[in-house]
């Protein structure tokens, strides 16, 4: 297929980003070393939590979390239907069971109502996600989990810089997981982050990274460390190496300017999209800050002459990319396999039938959003 004019997502990876890495590989030090201990720092000043595990995927940092709560067989652990499968995989690899709850009509987020019913004596933690960089309700999410004892863990993978009411994401929850995966609003190639204000839920995440392992093994190639570690419990090998760090650091220190680039393309589809009549453009909160991960319409299927699934091609005809965020959990085979079926959650059914992901990434022109919005306006308006 010829290449796309307009491209779903294209990476924002400058010269000082590419020099930040070939200096790492020139240090000598590829693994875990400075740059992680670094990016670590100024995730944490950046978020304004505590502490900041660096980690290989944000996967890694939601199972990672879960494992050190000690979360395992005969558990409980709640997640709404309209996420990426990772979300729900995680709680599957621990043991427990991921127990999925409906989303809102308007942003797509954990329906605080949904969650509530979905509790059960077993229930020892819920994963609210924020979808596209909207922050979920999370007063009322926190509200019913602090008075029943369930922790909180947020799947921030779409929302590194949102803000919500004036607190940034990271230092609302228990615990809040990242995602650096190449497409995400900052990238080390793959790579996340678990942040807290737990010191003791940091330092368990810290050993379970690294084979389970005592902290001080970490340092055993520095100066002066002993080649003598013991492993104190059964870990993974979940860490990030330097080379991610260091274009990490790079990545979080142009963040903002990123997130600005990303909200300017959002508000030219604002704008520009306002009066179409067949899309449902995304919602949100202005006592929050968006962060604008992904701009995702949704199509009036009931009254557009072409379907969701057609529009899509005729975008990709057109040489425009897009997506599909998200196919909810249910749908997929092996989540049918424990027991949910379509038509279990008819909100998150309902935002699928007409979702479509547009273009949106930092370096998108004012030109490039005119144009994917006029080739929506001509396939869903054919003239004659
Ligand atoms: C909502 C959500 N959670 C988790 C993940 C997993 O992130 P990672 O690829 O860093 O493991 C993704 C990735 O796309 C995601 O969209």
């Amino acid at each position: 297929m010829a290449e796309l004019r307009i491209p779903f997502f294209r990476p924002a990876i400058d010269e000082e980003d590419v020099a930040a890495v070939a200096e790492t590989l020139r240090s000598g030090w590829l693994t875990s070393g400075p740059n992680v201990r670094e990016f670590e720092r100024e995730l944490a000043a950046y978020t304004g939590a505590r502490f900041v595990n660096a980690v290989n995927s944000c996967t890694a940092a939601l199972h990672l979390c879960l494992r050190a709560w000690g979360i395992g067989p005969g558990d409980e652990v709640v997640v709404p239907v309209y996420t990426f499968s990772a979300t729900a995989t995680v709680v599957v690899h621990t043991g427990a069971r991921p127990v999925l709850a409906d989303v809102r009509e308007s942003d797509a987020n954990l329906d605080p109502e949904a969650f509530e019913r979905a509790i059960t004596p077993r229930t020892r933690a819920v994963i609210p996600v924020h979808f596209a960089g909207e922050p979920c309700d999370m007063d009322a999410i926190l509200a019913i989990a602090r008075a029943k004892g369930i922790r909180v863990l947020e799947d921030a993978a779409h929302a590194i810089g949102s803000r919500y009411r004036g607190r940034m994401v990271g230092t609302i929850g228990d615990a809040t997981a990242f995602s650096f995966y190449a497409t995400k609003n900052m990238t080390t190639g793959e790579g996340g982050a678990l942040a807290t204000d737990d010191e003791e839920l940091s330092e368990r995440v810290r050993v379970l990274t690294l084979h389970g392992m005592t902290k001080d093994a970490w340092n055993r190639y520095d100066a002066g460390g002993s080649w003598r570690y013991d492993i104190v419990e059964f870990g993974f090998k979940d860490n990030l190496t330097d080379l991610a760090a260091a274009l990490g650091r790079r990545q979080l220190a142009k963040l903002e300017q990123l997130t600005e680039a990303r909200t300017r393309a959002a508000m030219r589809y604002f704008a520009n999209l306002r009066d179409e009549p067949l899309l449902r453009l995304p919602a949100f909160d202005a006592a929050n800050r968006h962060a604008w991960h992904l701009f995702v319409v949704r199509l009036d299927t009931e009254r557009s002459p072409v379907g969701r699934d057609e529009v899509i091609r005729q975008l990709a005809a057109r040489g425009i990319g897009t997506s599909v965020h998200f196919i909810p959990l249910h749908y997929h085979s092996a989540y049918r396999r424990l027991g949910w079926q379509p038509g279990d959650f008819p909100v998150a059914e309902r935002i699928f039938e007409g979702a479509i992901s547009l273009p949106l990434f930092p370096s998108m022109t004012d030109a490039e959003v005119d144009a994917v919005c006029e080739a929506l306006r001509e396939i869903l308006h054919p003239r004659g």
